[in-house]
């Protein structure tokens, strides 16, 4: 039996995870508040509330795994990317961890662990896979070779997906994180009533910020006709906004299957927890005859289970970093 502590500090949440053999025990989350009133994450800021959350929360989590520390083999932590600060917090957390219990450390690549975050539960994808991996920092598409070999073959050149959601929330005047807003707000709007454009990049690759400046233009526009634009057309703007950015999602995705023959395809990352675009995938892939997999909304926002699954198929491999590790904020894969 090998169980595994996983620590994720990368950004503003604090996670911490158990797993026995691949088997999630526990899943345990900190949110940091925090940020909301500045309208992004403070680095600063965020690193202190890692230090106030860390030990709770890997309290919480093994009480709830029914587990002591003696009863870990290994401890697997967030190396990079991510804020350096918030990274250095679970880093030198796991580095203590483990020189105390004399128990092996695994270093984790983020967004690797998004990927792998479809290897929690079953049904699972086999090998290879395509990953659409969308969060706040990041947008991807990686085929997926094995849980130690993937490469990514088209990525954004400018924003994330996620910052699409997040800027364009903060043109309508929505609070920070704005990704889930427009998400509730668009389930009662009509997608067809607002067509923003479509942007035109050469091959797997995205562009979002073009949209962001056709959103903010044209909202000041119709500001100058109507103050209460925004208001009386909510849920219809979130939805022709949200629409647009999942059909610049999936267009690229199909463009991926089309050209590697691949038909295992997976979502992952926080804005994989957008209703629209894990419909429009279900869609896509009945059309398509590709067998889709989407993770459970815990495992698609940043959580310690998918650095928990991560370290477990890497000390499968005997991969393990010694105590001179250190964090980064950027990583090659
Ligand atoms: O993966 P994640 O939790 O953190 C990063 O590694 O970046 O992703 C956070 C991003 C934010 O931009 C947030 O607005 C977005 O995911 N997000 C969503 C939804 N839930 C989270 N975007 C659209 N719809 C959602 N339901
Ligand atoms: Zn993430």
């Amino acid at each position: 039996m090998t169980t595994i502590l996983a620590i994720e500090s990368s950004c503003d949440d604090t996670g911490a995870a158990v797993c026995r053999d691949g088997q999630m025990l526990s899943n345990v989350i900190a949110s940091q508040k925090i940020h909301e009133q500045y309208g992004g994450v403070v680095p600063e800021l965020a690193s202190r509330a890692h230090i106030q959350h860390i030990v709770p929360v890997i309290d919480v989590a093994l009480q709830k795994a029914n587990v002591i520390l003696k009863d870990l083999d290994a401890i697997a932590f967030t190396q990079a990317p991510g804020l350096i600060g918030s990274l250095l917090v679970g880093a030198q957390f796991a580095k203590s961890l483990s020189l105390s219990l004399q128990k092996p450390l695994i270093a984790v690549h983020h967004m690797q662990a998004h990927v792998l975050a479809n290897l929690i539960d079953d049904p699972k994808p086999s090998f290879p896979f395509l990953c659409l991996t969308v969060s706040g920092g990041h947008t991807q598409i990686v085929v997926c070779e094995s849980p130690y070999s993937m490469r990514v073959i088209g990525e954004t050149i400018d924003d994330a997906a996620g910052e699409a959601f997040d800027k364009s929330a903060k043109i309508l005047g929505l609070p920070y994180p704005g990704g889930p807003l427009i998400d509730k707000y668009a389930k009662e709007g009509d997608a067809a009533r607002f067509n923003f454009p479509e942007p035109n990049i050469p091959e797997l690759n995205f562009s979002f910020s073009g949209l962001k400046t056709s959103i903010l233009y044209f909202i000041q526009s119709e500001k100058n006709k109507n103050a209460d634009f925004v208001q009386n057309n909510l849920n219809d703007i979130c939805a022709s906004i949200q629409q647009r950015i999942v059909s610049i999602l999936l267009k690229k995705l199909q463009k991926a299957a089309k050209e590697t023959g691949i038909t295992n395809v997976c979502i992952a990352g926080g804005v994989s927890a957008n209703s629209g675009l894990r419909k429009g995938l279900t869609d896509l892939g009945t059309k398509m005859k590709w067998n889709t997999f989407i993770p459970k909304f815990e495992y698609c926002t940043d959580n310690a289970a998918m650095i928990a699954i991560t370290g477990y198929y890497k000390f499968l491999k005997n991969d393990f970093a010694d105590l001179s590790v250190t964090p980064t904020a950027r990583a090659e894969w």
